[in-house]
């Protein structure tokens, strides 16, 4: 039975559902894993994602499809990026095959928190992973939790679809050789302030730009930006320090192999951004959000798509995408992981 929630009305925030994963890192191996019903964790005041922030997490979505299946995203992508994130983190990866298996059982515990097909909501599934013992001296911990929760979850920006401001901040997100390219806490704690000092003046969002040359597009704090030439070929900054978006890697296929568009993964000056006709930021909260404005200091960017709307070839990448998504279109081969 269906939870009783006003599904259409659902921000992005947190709904505390039935049932979450753990396991637990401990002499050099994981545990089973189990299912718990306890939302809270007691640490040790020295643990070392306390004192250190040794944290990394994931984020993905599972659907209601148009026939009532539920399936799950690409979730074998997500336990990739996670073992990345762990090893730059110094944590032990948690495998990739017990990760999917994971995500199946603790959506598979709380379905009936998956939000009906066309409600416009979803669920949102948080894997994260932290050294738990204590630790003083600058080193990694030796025994680790991973979790799953997941929550049910509406628009990551309000307004839904209606196109977004960014700024371009004086704050950097990442640095090259630095940890940018994984999804570490540590890159989210520390857009915390620039997040805040951007919402207290109007934007949505930061548009970070290359730290070593200020020259270059790379991401906003939550997600991967997309541009779109007046001749439709689909633009994505190419870079090292930005996060790998599996949203991003899915847009960019659907635009070449279902929509017949030119793709191109590359270096994006912020001189060219008031050239291009429309932008959007993807990732899998954000799913594609219009941007109709940057505001890059005294350059003020307006793109022809306006803020009323999503531009055309954003609005076809995105009924695409989340056609593949709630099952309306034909996914590429283990795009989808249906849970039963
Ligand atoms: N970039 C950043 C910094 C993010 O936090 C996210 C969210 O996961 C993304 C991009 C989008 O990645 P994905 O499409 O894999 O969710
Ligand atoms: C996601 O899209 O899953 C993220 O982790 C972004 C986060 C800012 C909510």
């Amino acid at each position: 039975m269906a939870k009783d929630i006003d599904w259409s009305s659902l921000g992005f925030g947190y709904i505390k559902t039935d049932y979450r994963y753990v396991s637990n890192y401990k002499d050099d191996r994981w545990d089973i894993g189990k299912l718990t019903e306890d939302e809270t964790i007691t640490l040790h005041e020295s643990a070392c994602v306390l004192q250190y922030a040794q944290t990394c997490f994931e984020g993905l979505k599972a659907y209601r499809t148009v026939d009532n299946r539920v399936v799950c995203f690409r979730p074998d992508m997500n336990a990739k990026r996670m073992a990345d994130s762990a090893k730059r983190l110094e944590m032990p990866v948690f495998p990739e095959e017990r990760f999917v298996n994971a995500v199946e059982k603790v959506v598979k515990a709380n379905m009936d928190y998956v939000p009906p097909f066309g409600s416009g909501a979803t669920l949102y599934i948080r894997p994260y992973m932290f050294g738990s013992n204590a630790v003083i001296g600058v080193k990694p911990a030796t025994e680790f939790q991973f979790r799953i929760f997941t929550t049910p979850v509406g628009p990551y920006f309000k307004g839904g679809a209606k196109p977004i401001s960014l700024r371009v901040p004086d704050f950097d997100r990442a640095a090259p050789k630095g940890t940018g390219h994984v999804k570490a806490g540590l890159n989210y704690a520390m857009s915390l302030h620039a997040i805040v000092d951007a919402h207290n003046q109007g934007y949505s969002e930061n548009m970070y730009l290359d730290s070593a040359t200020r020259t270059k597009v790379e991401e906003t704090g939550g997600a991967n930006i997309l541009f779109i030439t007046n001749d439709n070929t689909v633009v994505t900054p190419k870079s090292d320090t930005i996060l790998p978006s599996i949203t991003r890697r899915s847009l960019m296929h659907v635009a070449e192999k279902y929509l017949g568009l030119k793709v191109e993964e590359r270096e994006v000056f912020i001189s060219e951004v008031p050239y291009f006709k429309e932008c959007a930021l993807c990732g899998t909260a954000a799913v594609l959000s219009p941007v109709g404005r940057i505001v890059d200091h005294k350059n003020e960017i307006l793109f022809p798509s306006g803020m009323e709307k999503m531009g055309e070839i954003t609005q076809k990448l995105y009924d695409t995408l989340t056609g593949i998504q709630m099952g309306r279109i034909e996914p590429p081969y283990g795009w989808l992981r249906e849970i039963r």
